[in-house]
């Protein structure tokens, strides 16, 4: 995910653009960049490596770039390292030249998504003479603008819709052509992008709150068309260039909508924040490479002396625990059992004087596991909470803290907060195991650097999104939905379950996959939705045989499995990829498509998908 934003009037477009990219820094941070066009003078360039601040201070607040039109990005890495080079904006010329040079290219342009037959491209670009300076997709994109632009009629139009025609992936491509000074052109599939006019200005910002500082009048560009920019002046094209007549809207956020940046709910905001959860919660933990368990109490001493872990909570909290359960036990041989806390605390439970009892909550505040964790002190037993709120009941009463860092959670149906503590899981059992000798230190710098590539594969499995809207969407009328899967896949299918039926308000079942012919396979009529989940190589087989059972007896089946395992599409109807990671830690993100699907059932219901009704975010009764 990226930020882009264009700017074209009577103004200095630095500062504009600067302060736009600023309100999108959330979308990626790792490198920006800007490109700035005074009259007919070729646009100018400054790009950097990290936050947006340092852009800015190479550029004097955008003051020491001249020109009235420009575009601008802030990136978050996906084809290539996060550099200074690797950084937009990108040139179809051979070689990128200095900050603040003029440059001489014919194309310069910004891009958010991804392109997938990129290499193809530039496999055929570089027959052409092309050379490339850089590791990127979106390079080869303008480079194919520019082979397009050069080879007809030098019609900016018509050259991108040709690129448009033989890109495959998803994009929002903002461009600068150095012969139309005066003018941005974009173009937009499967990305945002939106489009605002006032008096004598015009905007392109990938998200509303970019340029809510400077007009509310804001256009939305569909998927696979174009527009033309001008100062004050806007239109649309669709691919076969025909003028596209659109209307426009003014926004009227609230205060309170405002603060979901642009999302319609917070739901989704909280859905895409996840890797910036996860992210952030691996760093606070791991330091050069090693997870210090220290900080939280846990040395190495007292991680060789436990006999046992207990895990205690409600809801997704208790999901999580499902899934370290799952983990701990495989990799560091340690028994684990899982308790919701309020059987827990009424079931009078046996632990062990030497073992450890981790309470998971979000909120800190739900009254049952609050009153799991002081069952446990009182029998004496060492204490860990992996909580988010800071400075929350249970955060205050546990012998020790592990803060997951997922910021404030606002939707009822957690999202963000599920996936961090499912990353507190991993790097306790990876801890756990290396000192216990279960896994050498090979594997456990693997595991750690494998941690660090959810994020970006969170965010590869958000850009095909749409794909998962359009399948819940002919699922509205479901009044029955079976999740199946075994091992950690059947841990997720219990978050997937309830994240359905807490917020679309369709019963759904997450069943173990063996399980289910012991009575349940008797509700499979004709046509019900059967979702399996099938990340766990060695569990394969056995869930596809179990789906094919629910086949049999009318199923509709949905498979939801890792790339590579394209053979699924024989017996499933409906297929959902994600990518390959460690099978310890698939959980993470085989729950983002199922999290799609309850959040776009819910809003194609018309329901209050942030606030479901009879909830509420913290449960403090019990
Ligand atoms: C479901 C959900 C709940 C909570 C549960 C525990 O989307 O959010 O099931 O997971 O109420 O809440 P916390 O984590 O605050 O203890």
């Amino acid at each position: 995910m990226c930020g882009i934003v264009g700017f074209v009037g009577k103004k200095q477009a630095a500062p504009i653009l600067l302060d736009g990219l600023s309100k999108l820094e959330y979308r990626g941070y790792d490198s920006a960049g800007i490109a700035v066009r005074n009259g007919d003078e070729p646009a100018k360039i400054v790009k950097s490596k990290g936050r947006l601040k340092i852009l800015s201070e190479k550029t004097d607040s955008g003051n020491a770039l001249i020109g009235t039109c420009g575009i601008g990005h802030t990136r978050w890495a996906t084809h290539g390292e996060p550099s200074t080079v690797n950084s937009h904006p990108h040139i179809s010329g051979n070689c990128m030249g200095t900050d603040f040079g003029e440059v001489e290219s014919e194309v310069i342009g910004v891009h958010n998504g991804i392109i997938e037959n990129f290499k193809e491209l530039k496999g055929k670009l570089l027959k052409h003479g092309y050379t490339f300076y850089s590791q990127t997709d979106t390079e080869v994109v303008i480079k194919l603008v520019d082979y397009y632009y050069k080879k007809y009629t030098h019609d900016p139009q018509e050259a991108i819709a040709k690129t448009m025609v033989r890109v495959r992936g998803s994009y929002a491509l903002c461009l600068m052509f150095k012969s139309c000074p005066g003018e941005i052109w974009v173009a937009r599939k499967d990305s945002p992008m939106i489009i605002g006019i006032s008096e004598g200005e015009t905007y392109v910002a990938s998200d509303v709150p970019a340029i809510l500082n400077y007009t509310r009048n804001v256009y939305y560009i569909g998927n696979l068309e174009m527009a033309r920019l001008t100062a004050g002046k806007v239109s649309f094209f669709n691919l076969d260039g025909d003028e596209i007549d659109k209307k426009s809207t003014e926004i009227k956020w609230n205060a309170e909508s405002a603060e979901k940046n642009g999302y319609e709910h917070f739901m989704m905001k909280e859905i895409h924040e996840q890797p910036k959860a996860v992210q952030d919660t691996l760093n606070s933990l791991v330091k050069d490479g090693k997870i210090d368990l220290d900080s939280i109490g846990l040395s190495d001493e007292e991680i060789k002396s436990i006999s046992q872990i207990c895990m205690v909570a409600c809801g997704s909290a208790y999901h999580t625990c499902v899934v370290t359960q799952y983990v701990m036990e495989s990799m560091a041989k340690i028994p684990v059992r899982v308790e919701i806390a309020s059987e827990f605390r009424y079931r009078g439970p046996v632990l062990d004087k030497n073992g450890l009892v981790i309470v998971v909550s979000q909120s800190g505040e739900t009254a049952d596991t609050l009153a799991a964790l002081r069952l446990a002190k009182e029998k004496g037993i060492k204490t860990l909470a992996i909580v988010n709120v800071v400075g929350s009941s249970i955060a205050r009463e546990a012998d020790n803290v592990f803060y997951t860092l997922a910021g404030p959670e606002i939707a009822v149906a957690t999202t963000k907060a599920y996936s961090t503590q499912l990353i507190a899981g991993y790097l306790l059992a990876v801890q756990f195991a290396f000192v216990r000798n279960e896994i050498d230190s090979e594997y456990y710098a693997g595991l750690i650097n494998e941690l660090y590539t959810i994020p970006q594969k969170i965010e590869k499995i958000l850009e095909d999104k749409e794909r998962i809207q359009w399948f819940v969407a002919k699922q509205a009328n479901a009044k029955d939905v079976f999740f199946i899967g075994r091992g950690i896949d059947y841990a997720v299918c219990l978050e997937g379950s309830l994240k359905m039926k807490e917020i679309s308000y369709v019963h759904s079942e997450a069943y173990a996959a063996g399980e289910l012919k012991h009575g349940t396979i008797s509700l499979i009529e004709e046509g019900t939705l059967v979702i399996g989940v099938l990340t766990q190589s060695g569990l394969y087989e056995k869930t596809v045989s179990n789906m094919v059972e629910c086949k049999s007896r009318g199923g509709y089946l949905m498979g939801l499995t890792s790339y590579g395992h394209y053979e699924i599409e024989d017996t499933a109807d409906f297929t959902v990829y994600i990518p390959k990671t460690d099978e310890h830690f698939s959980a993470s993100l085989s729950v983002i498509p199922l999290q799609l699907m309850g959040y776009y059932l819910s809003v194609s219901r018309g329901l209050d998908v942030d606030k479901p009704r009879n909830l509420a975010k913290s449960v403090t009764v019990e």
